[in-house]
């Protein structure tokens, strides 16, 4: 076996300046990993960039010349998981299983046909196998603690015609509804006596709320709580986007949902595949903690697509991760469409975790949407986030994204959090007794 390639990681002052490195590194024809910044390094700027040891002196004098400054350059190993091949003995039945496991306990990358291979593999214990070392890698990079935040989706109209999606435009809904700055602040200073750190705000792309309207509501969350912010509020001009990030949103969530363009254009009627993926690079560019995902089990989607999927989470750096299975929504073109697999959304979990390492994946409402049991399961798969649906619940039955979506409320958190062996955060300021 080959041994670990040495690297070094190099911290900088922003996202922007991040990204200028890189690109001036590149056109040196020097090869760079974009990777979440490890948090003994602070937050500063949350993605950094993989050198190999042997060009640090070309990186360093390609950065002078051309007057880009950094903050830190550090040893960077990737994350190694020592006693893995031991550990999972009895699961090993073939060489290329034992390969891959190798390079994964030798912090090497595994390549999109072994990636492919571990969501393939019938093997009943092949799978266990890698639910095993997706626990331990959870364990090892993002450690017990279920980071746990609150969405509340604050408007359900939606311009977009998404054949998946049951709040699509076109749809008949029980009731479309809007929600008032005083009604969403509501919901936000509940989870803040929660002590909850984050809230999702979440909507179908409804232009009923304007920049300014956005950027009255951000500064008034951050005024009266301090709350961290993830904007899910799908395409905007990139304009839209980085006044949203000067006014104080920290996160944005904008699924890929598949990187299989034929798939892509297929569920979306009104996008565009590529001004997706530009969408992604902006809100990574403006600094945002940069968040995807996919569904699984979508009409014509393949193991080969999935490890696609895996791979562009990987190189586009981002840092939460959402994959739930694909649900048939009544009244959408694909409601007579068969459901995701449990089975496989877990696996895609699982090896997510194994490729991507120190990201947050949540244990996606989707999941828990088709088995009771799903959030428990999804925690012990590699996931480490939950978000509770902080919904006024008068409005709650309108946001059928999917039908039979369930409710993650404290209650059912705290039991995932509890059946998994797992812990909940300090900050929170409400015990599993007060819920009860
Ligand atoms: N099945 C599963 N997930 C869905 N989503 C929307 N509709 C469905 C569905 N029918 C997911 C998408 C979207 C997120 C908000 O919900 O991944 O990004």
């Amino acid at each position: 076996m080959k041994a670990v390639n040495k690297k070094y990681i190099i911290i900088c002052y922003s996202t922007s300046e991040m990204l200028n490195a890189d690109r001036a590194i590149k056109s040196k024809g020097i090869h760079t990993d974009l990777v979440p910044t490890p948090s003994e390094y602070g937050t500063i700027c949350s993605t950094s960039i993989a050198i190999a040891a042997e060009d640090r002196q070309l990186v360093e004098n390609t950065l002078a010349e051309n007057n880009l400054d950094f903050k830190e350059i550090h040893p960077y190993e990737s994350r190694k998981l020592s006693g893995l091949i031991e550990r999972l003995k009895s699961n090993i039945t073939t060489q290329t299983f034992k390969d891959i496991m190798n390079k994964i306990q030798e912090g090497l990358d595994i390549t999109k046909d072994e990636i492919t291979y571990l969501l393939k593999t019938e093997s009943k214990s092949e799978i266990d196998g890698i639910f095993t070392a997706a626990d331990q890698m959870r364990k090892e990079v993002v450690g017990d603690v279920v980071e746990i935040r609150g969405a509340i989706e604050f408007s359900n109209y939606c311009k977009k015609s998404c054949n998946y999606c049951g709040i699509r435009k076109g749809c008949t809904v029980p009731g479309r509804y809007r929600m008032e700055e005083e009604e969403i602040m509501e919901g936000v200073h509940q989870l803040h006596g929660w002590g909850i750190k984050t809230v999702i705000l979440q909507s179908g792309e409804d232009d009923y709320y304007s920049t300014e309207t956005l950027v009255n509501l951000i500064k008034r969350i951050k005024d009266e709580t301090k709350m961290m912010i993830t904007l899910s509020i799908g395409e905007r001009p990139f304009a839209d986007y980085e006044i949203l990030r000067e006014a104080g949103a920290n996160n944005f969530l904008l699924k890929i949902e598949t990187t299989n363009k034929d798939i892509f254009n297929f569920i979306h009627p009104d996008d565009d595949f590529d001004e997706r993926v530009r969408c992604s690079e902006w809100l990574r560019q403006l600094g945002y903690v940069n968040g995807s995902g996919n569904m699984i089990g979508l009409p014509g989607q393949t193991p080969e697509d999935i490890a696609k999927d895996i791979l562009y989470f990987k190189d586009m750096a981002i840092h939460m991760i959402g994959i739930g299975p694909f649900i048939p929504a009544k009244g959408t073109p694909f409601e007579s469409y068969p459901q995701g697999s449990v089975e496989m959304t877990l696996r895609v979990v699982a090896v997510t975790r194994l490729v991507c390492k120190n990201v947050f994946l949540p244990a996606t409402t989707a999941l828990a949407s088709i088995d009771p049991d799903g959030q428990t399961k999804a925690l012990q798969a590699g996931a480490n986030t939950i978000m509770l649906i902080s919904t006024p619940s008068k409005y709650r039955s309108n946001y059928q994204i999917y039908s039979n979506k369930n409710m993650i409320d404290l209650k059912s958190a705290f039991k995932a959090v509890e059946e998994s062996g797992r812990k909940l955060p300090k900050y929170l300021k409400i015990t599993s007794e007060e819920v009860l």
